[in-house]
């Protein structure tokens, strides 16, 4: 009988309209703060402490009695890494996680075209959303101090200007599909060599104009939903929850609402996790890469130690609190966000961004005698050299490492782009590293060689000297010591002896070009020597099929360098006036650091060329094309009724070669006369345009106070002094082509 009354009530009830009341942090059409507070509200002690930690490698538990989802992270900037084993690096061996390996991001960065990045933002968003994850670790926008720097290939380049403008678009790409990328690492993680003991002691004024700008942007322009605290310190505190860098700027005054998540292995303690802003806990006992203790989980810093603290009294909860708003906040614009897109995978779509991307940062950085793009009517035989052009390089290299659905190599592109067109001899010049694998993934290439060096140099000679053009694929690789985590280079030179083997080579055939396969900077003493230079990167999917359009001239370079080419580590500050890796010290807590004054300050890159006019390899912006650009002169004027500073500059570029071609158009403003020493001159506007033969375009560039702004320590504040200001205009940082003065009067 009861049953029977229950079923008329209820029935009666939803018959007068009043449902079953779904709670409000179940209720999509409520602010997600109110979902916040309400699911807050109803969170025990022991579920707010396990949702701010991981319960696995990559997961954490979100609140399954509220049915509120787990949180899953994956790696990396370049694609969406293979699923590991549950508390494992190995991977899983699953057989449908391959991914699109898309090119490195210093090949975005030197696009420099912002709708690149927000393709490249799309196309990995819709496969980490299609892989069900919620947070994608990725982007790192690190600042490429050194060359040495074991893992620039995964950052934006030297310039904050650059890195900034190019973040912003990957950042919305990628959480228009409801993931939430993961900035990195958040701040000063500028080299790999003593990661998580480096401890760089860096000036204010250093750290908002250099360190600090490609964070910012991402945080207030981009709104990006998390970010990763580094493994170094900062001023005696380590990165991950550095109560300066978290609290008082990200949090503090750049107002930022989204969640902190440390490195793997990155938190040491729960006083300084709790206080420090950290928010997820993340990969604790391991060395991020390798080793871990299993099942740790309860033992993490904010697990039972921060459990037991606030039972005891040590801590409030007013902190935890903060960090589970944090997380709820980031699982209602992911996971249960009902109306986030479905993603996918491995899409022709992701192909051709792969593809037109790489093609688009390719950097054509010598071309003697207009040697490229090769003329297949007139060559007959080209020699292919090089382990670099057989080498598959999406696996290797850290936790970017990918399990790639294909990679085709530069032979193959070749091979396939240019057919019985001409005829193509391989040698393989030099053996540098035959392996293939990473965490269990395998490239199945088998590189092994037994021959000798000077057996590969003799075949490669003679090959070369039989060729009409040679192609000599060398660089660097993902192994150790080389561009990746967790270790630097040791030099700034060519691994493999590779520098003697182009010389070598160039001397038995001058139609030499070299395309050097690399994520950073090298010497490149045999420049020279060699007739053409291409800066090839790392390209994913693509590689081959890229490098044949570019080598063949289907596609016309337009790539510029996010980064200075020194030609000695003396042309860098880091190295000339700063410390790097740094010197042994002890920290507050008597832990054992690596103390690393920036004395260099903020003369990174060309802003250090510049002041001591150093001649390098190739200047910051530097890239050619298969056509000419002219500049015409510079013009400028007040912006109309605009009160403050504000100018609009305008320069005439005209396509005067014989082909399309894309200019990527640079902006630096120098302050002429300061009171502080400032850089010659700053990165503050670029524009790629894309020109037919004949075609001209009026360039303009807003020039307002941010671009004529330097950071006031004492002020804590950006500030600029009226007087005499110039704006400089140019195919590169070295190659200046036109200069306009205008006065600041106020
Ligand atoms: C690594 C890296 C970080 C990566 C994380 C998870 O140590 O420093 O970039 O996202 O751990 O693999």
């Amino acid at each position: 009988m009861k049953t029977i009354i229950t079923a008329i009530a209820l029935t009666g009830a939803s018959a007068l309209g009043m449902t079953a009341a779904v709670p409000d942090y179940l209720n999509d059409n409520l602010p997600i703060e109110q979902r916040v507070e309400d699911a807050l509200s109803r969170m025990t002690l022991r579920e707010k402490i396990n949702i701010i930690h991981a319960q696995s490698k990559f997961s954490a538990p979100g609140v399954p009695r509220l049915g509120i989802p787990e949180i899953w992270c994956t790696d990396g900037p370049l694609g969406v890494r293979p699923e590991v084993l549950w508390d494992e690096w190995e991977q899983a061996e699953w057989t449908n996680d391959s991914c699109t390996a898309f090119p490195s991001l210093t090949a975005l960065a030197a696009t420099w075209n912002t709708d690149m990045a927000q393709l490249y933002g799309q196309s990995i968003g819709e496969e980490a959303r299609f892989r069900n994850k919620s947070v994608l670790l990725g982007p790192g926008v690190n600042i490429y101090r050194t060359p040495l720097n074991g893992r620039n290939f995964e950052y934006m380049g030297e310039d904050p200007y650059l890195a900034s403008k190019m973040v912003v678009p990957y950042v919305n790409g990628v959480q228009s599909n409801g993931v939430a990328v993961c900035v990195k690492h958040f701040a000063l993680n500028n080299n790999e060599i003593n990661r998580h003991t480096s401890n760089p002691i860096v000036d204010d004024r250093t750290l908002y104009e250099i360190y600090l700008p490609a964070f910012r942007a991402a945080a207030q322009e981009g709104n990006a939903w998390t970010f990763m605290g580094g493994y170094n310190l900062f001023r005696g505190e380590h990165a991950s929850y550095n109560p300066i860098l978290m609290n008082d700027i990200l949090k503090g005054e750049w107002g930022w609402d989204g969640a902190v998540i440390s490195d793997w292995g990155a938190v040491h303690d729960t006083r300084t996790a709790v206080s420090g802003g950290l928010d997820m806990e993340f990969g604790s006992w391991t060395n991020g890469l390798t080793n871990g203790t299993s099942n740790a989980y309860d033992n993490y810093y904010l697990a039972t130690p921060y459990l037991k603290g606030i039972q005891d009294g040590t801590y409030t909860t007013t902190e935890l609190d903060d960090k589970v708003r944090r997380v709820l906040r980031l699982t209602f614009r992911t996971v249960m966000d009902r109306n986030r897109p479905f993603g996918s995978l491995n899409s022709d779509e992701h192909v051709a961004a792969c593809r037109e991307i790489g093609q688009e940062g390719v950097v054509l950085l010598q071309n003697r005698n207009d040697l490229l793009p090769l003329q297949l009517d007139k060559v007959k035989k080209i020699a292919v050299l090089g382990e670099n052009a057989i080498k598959m390089m999406t696996v290797g290299g850290g936790s970017s490492s990918l399990k790639a659905r294909y990679e085709i190599t530069p032979l193959e592109g070749l091979k396939k782009r240019i057919g019985d067109k001409a005829e193509i001899v391989y040698a393989r010049a030099y053996v540098g590293d035959p392996t293939g694998e990473y965490n269990g993934v395998i490239t199945g290439q088998d590189l092994s060689d037994p021959r000798s060096p000077e057996e590969l140099r003799d075949e490669a000679l003679k090959v070369a000297k039989d060729a009409d053009v040679v192609l000599f694929f060398g660089g660097l690789n993902k192994s150790n010591h080389q561009d990746c985590e967790d270790t630097d280079r040791e030099s700034l030179d060519l691994p493999y002896n590779q520098n003697e083997l182009i010389e070598a080579i160039a001397a038995v055939n001058p139609n030499t070009v070299v395309v050097n396969i690399s994520g950073t900077g090298v010497a490149m003493p045999w420049a020279n020597k060699v007739s053409s230079i291409l800066q090839a990167w790392y390209l994913g999917n693509e590689t081959g099929n890229t490098l044949a359009s570019i080598l063949t001239g289907d596609v016309n370079p337009s790539g510029k360098l996010p980064y200075t080419y020194y030609a000695t580590l003396d042309q860098c500050g880091a190295h000339k006036l700063g410390e790097y890796p740094g010197h042994p010290s002890i920290d507050k807590l008597g832990n054992e650091v690596m103390d690393m004054p920036y004395n260099e300050g903020i003369y990174v890159g060309y802003r250090f060329i510049d002041k001591n006019k150093l001649k390098p390899t190739f200047p910051f912006g530097h890239g050619l094309s298969y056509t000419k650009f002219e500049y015409g002169k510079a013009t400028i004027d007040k912006k109309e009724g605009s009160a403050d500073d504000t100018f609009t500059v305008t320069v005439p570029v005209t396509n005067i070669g014989q082909r399309q071609g894309k200019e990527i158009v640079q902006l630096y403003i120098s302050d002429v006369k300061s009171s502080i020493d400032r850089p010659v001159k700053e990165l503050k506007g670029f524009k790629k345009i894309d020109l037919q033969p004949g075609q001209t375009e009026e360039v303009s560039f807003e020039i307002n106070k941010d671009a004529l702004s330097y950071f006031d320590a004492d002020k804590h504040a950006w500030v600029y002094e009226p007087g005499d200001f110039q704006a400089l205009i140019g195919a590169s940082s070295g190659d200046i082509r036109t200069k306009i003065p205008f006065k600041i009067t106020k």
